[in-house]
């Protein structure tokens, strides 16, 4: 008979609330790839807490992160694209996403809708906005570029045709090292052409499968992990330059517990009920080692996951130069 014990923080209540909420996604002390998707909605309860109760994320990070979205689109406008044909799934988008986000806040949020007219108060924002839906002039910034200044999310959106889905809008300023201008216009399958194990494994074509199934409205969500160099949300090939570098480098820094974060994708997948569209909802979650070892369970089973993780999925999510000295300092506790 062998008896697990469950370690527990004495401390749980005292930990920060960026902690406490973070989707932290290991559930052994191994990790592979899997089509991991479950209903959305329901709350996960962790060592530290508690995440995933709400569709649209909205943390301590709300106004710093949708301004950094503005400034990385000032910079470069290629992070949003819209196929013509998916200017209604857009539409759709905002139909679906605003009012979700004021029944999740009702404290600090409204929407009204009297046939296609809309009215949009966001306090958080000292907003109070009134458009009209399917009317792109009503909204100066367009209707995609708004929806992605009160969201956290990155936003994807999957055309369904020829038996297949397609990449054919979105707005991405935050991507883990991938390009949306490169991949807008791509299939599903050609877009997970780089990830390693997927395709013989049969992942991308099964989520595919189960993609092309859901029914208007459904929602289902999944995790996605890897690491980031610093709390830096802009990782897109685009900028490139600006961060591969301390891949490199960063094993050798005494301050790596601090820099090197963990990366968590909470994805949401969503049939949207009008355009038929698939929308792709990308939230990311960073959090330094310094903060995973506040949490003893978490401490030890991502030192644990790193040291096992097989060398072509590191090599892929960009961690085998620092992988090793990250897992060495979470395992020495
Ligand atoms: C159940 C659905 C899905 C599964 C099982 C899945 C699986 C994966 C996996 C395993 C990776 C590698 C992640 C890593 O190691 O960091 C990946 C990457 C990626 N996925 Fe998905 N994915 C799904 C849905 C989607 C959707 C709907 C999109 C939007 C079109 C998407 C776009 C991407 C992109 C752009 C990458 C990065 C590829 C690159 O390196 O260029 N995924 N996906």
């Amino acid at each position: 008979m062998s008896i697990t014990t469950i370690h527990k923080d004495p401390d749980t209540a005292v930990l920060p609330e960026r902690i406490r909420g973070f989707p932290f996604p290991y559930s052994g002390d191994s990790y592979r790839y899997s089509a991991n998707v479950e209903p959305a909605g329901k709350t996960v309860t962790t060592e530290a807490g508690a995440w995933g109760g709400r569709l649209l994320d909205i943390d301590e990070y709300y106004l710093p992160d949708v301004k950094e979205r503005e400034g990385v689109l000032d910079r470069d406008p290629s992070r949003l694209q819209v196929l013509p044909h998916m200017r209604p799934a857009v539409w759709d988008a905002i139909a679906t996403l605003l009012p979700a986000m004021a029944e999740e806040n009702p404290g600090t949020m409204s929407f009204r809708r009297e046939g296609k007219n809309c009215r949009w108060q966001n306090t958080l924002q000292n907003l109070d906005v009134e458009f009209t839906i399917g009317d792109d002039s009503s909204l100066p910034m367009g209707p995609l570029r708004f929806l992605g200044s009160q969201i956290q999310d990155d936003m994807v959106f999957l055309d369904q045709r020829e038996d297949a889905l397609w990449l054919d809008a979105g707005l991405v300023t935050f991507a883990a090292d991938w390009s949306l201008k490169f991949d807008v216009g791509m299939k599903f399958h050609e877009i997970h052409g780089p990830v390693p194990r997927v395709k013989e494994e049969q992942i991308v074509s099964r989520a595919e499968q189960f993609l092309m199934r859901l029914q208007p409205g459904e929602k289902y969500r999944r995790t996605n992990w890897t690491m980031t160099i610093d709390r830096r949300l802009d990782t897109s090939t685009e900028t490139y330059p600006n961060w591969a570098q301390d891949r490199g480098t960063i094993a050798e820094d005494p301050a790596l517990p601090d820099r090197v974060h963990l990366r968590v994708e909470v994805q949401h997948l969503i049939r949207l009920p009008h355009s038929g569209a698939i929308l792709f909802l990308v939230r990311t979650y960073l959090l330094p080692l310094s903060d995973i070892a506040r949490v003893p369970v978490w401490r030890e089973r991502m030192g644990r996951v790193l040291a096992e993780l097989p060398e072509d999925m590191a090599e892929y999510k960009g961690i085998s130069r620092y992988r090793k000295t990250a897992s060495d300092w979470l395992l020495a506790g």
